[in-house]
C-alpha cells in the first residue's frame, strides 16, 4: 500500500482528536503541554479514493457490523490466511454452524461471480448483504439496514471518515455507501509477484521440485485445464466429485499454502 502507515496514522489522529476534544479543555491543554506535535513527513493529502479504502478497512475490521458486536468480516477472513481462515467452516454469532469453507479474498476484485456455488452474485457491493444479514447460515446476524446504519451513524469518527470518503454524497451513511467503502477496500487485496510470477518474467528461478510441479500442473496432470490464467482459475463451475454433483467454481490457487483446509465444504 502506498504510504499506508502515514495514512493510518493520519486517520488515527482524526479519531483520537475527537476523543480529546470531547474530554474538555483541561484535558486538551494538558495534552498540548506534554505531547509535542508529531511531524508527518511527506504526508500528501488523502484522495477521496484512498479515504474510501481506509474507511472500508475500518468497517472490515469492525465487529459493530454484527448484531452482538462480537464478529467482524476479519473474524472469518484473516489476513494471515490470505483472508481465509484455518477452519473447515466458521460458525456465526449464534453458533449456527457454517456451511461452506471461508474462501480467501486475495484478488477477489477480479472475480466475475462470488461464493463457491452461486452464479448470481456478481458484485462485491451485492455480496456484503449475505454475511451481514444472511440467515442460512447466520453469520453476523444483523436484523436489517436500519439497525446497522443507526449504529454506524452514531459514531462521530465514522461521520468524519464518511465525509472524507463520500464528498458528493455529503458523507451520507447509507445502504449504498457502506457497501461501496467495504468493496473499495476488498479490491485492494491484490496478490501478485510470487516467486512463480517472477520466474515467468525470468526474474527468479524456481527450485527444482517446484519446476517439476509446474511441468506436471501445466502438462500431464492437466490441472491448468481449470486452474488457468494468472489467478489459476477459469472462474467456471465444475462437478469434480461424483459424491457431490453440484457444480463448484474452480478456486484460485494463489496463496493455497496458507488457505487450508480446502474445498467448498472444508
Ligand atoms: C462467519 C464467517 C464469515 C464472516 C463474518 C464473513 N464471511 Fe465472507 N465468506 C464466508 C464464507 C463461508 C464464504 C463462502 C460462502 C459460500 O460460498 O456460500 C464467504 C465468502 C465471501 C466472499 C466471496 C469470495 C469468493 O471467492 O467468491 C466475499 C467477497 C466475502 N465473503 C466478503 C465478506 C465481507 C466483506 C464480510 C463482512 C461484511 C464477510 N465476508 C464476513 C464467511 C464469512
Ligand atoms: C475439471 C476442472 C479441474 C481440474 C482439471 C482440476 N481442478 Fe482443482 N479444483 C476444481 C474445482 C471445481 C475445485 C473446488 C472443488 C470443491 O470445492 O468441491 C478444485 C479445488 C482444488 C483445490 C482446493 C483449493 C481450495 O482453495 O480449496 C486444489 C489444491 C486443487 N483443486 C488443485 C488441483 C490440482 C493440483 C489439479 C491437477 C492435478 C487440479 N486441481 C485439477 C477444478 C479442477
Amino acid at each position: 500500500m502506498r504510504s499506508a502507515g502515514s495514512v493510518v496514522r493520519l486517520l488515527a489522529g482524526v479519531c483520537l482528536a475527537s476523543v480529546f476534544w470531547s474530554a474538555g479543555g483541561a484535558a486538551r491543554d494538558a495534552q498540548a503541554a506534554t505531547v509535542p506535535e508529531v511531524p508527518t513527513p511527506n504526508a500528501a493529502p488523502l484522495s477521496e479514493d484512498e479515504a474510501r479504502i481506509q474507511l472500508g478497512r475500518r468497517l472490515f475490521y469492525d465487529a459493530d457490523l454484527s448484531d452482538d458486536g462480537s464478529m467482524a468480516c476479519a473474524s472469518c477472513h484473516e489476513q494471515r490466511h490470505a483472508f481465509a481462515d484455518g477452519m473447515p467452516t466458521h460458525p456465526g454469532i449464534t453458533d449456527d454452524a457454517g456451511v461452506r469453507n471461508v474462501p480467501s479474498l486475495g484478488n477477489v476484485g477480479a472475480l466475475k461471480t462470488l461464493t463457491w456455488l452461486d452464479q448470481h452474485i456478481t458484485t462485491l457491493e451485492q455480496q456484503i448483504a449475505t454475511p451481514v444479514f444472511g440467515y442460512g447460515p447466520v453469520e453476523m446476524g444483523m436484523p436489517d439496514w436500519a439497525t446497522l446504519l443507526h449504529r454506524v451513524s452514531g459514531d462521530a469518527c465514522y461521520q468524519k471518515l464518511f465525509a472524507r470518503a463520500f464528498k458528493n454524497e455529503n458523507g451520507r451513511i447509507d445502504a449504498r455507501t457502506v457497501p461501496e467503502a467495504l468493496a473499495a477496500f476488498e479490491r485492494t487485496l491484490i496478490s501478485q509477484n510470487s516467486v512463480w510470477d517472477q520466474a515467468q518474467k525470468k526474474q527468479a528461478r524456481l527450485p527444482d521440485d517446484a519446476q517439476r510441479g509446474v511441468a506436471l500442473f501445466f502438462g500431464q496432470a492437466h490441472c491448468a485445464a481449470c486452474h488457468s490464467g494468472p489467478l489459476l482459475t477459469d472462474q467456471s463451475f465444475h462437478s469434480i466429485n461424483a459424491a457431490h454433483p453440484a457444480r463448484v467454481r474452480t478456486p484460485s490457487l494463489r496463496n493455497v499454502g496458507v488457505t487450508a483446509p480446502y474445498l467448498h465444504d472444508g
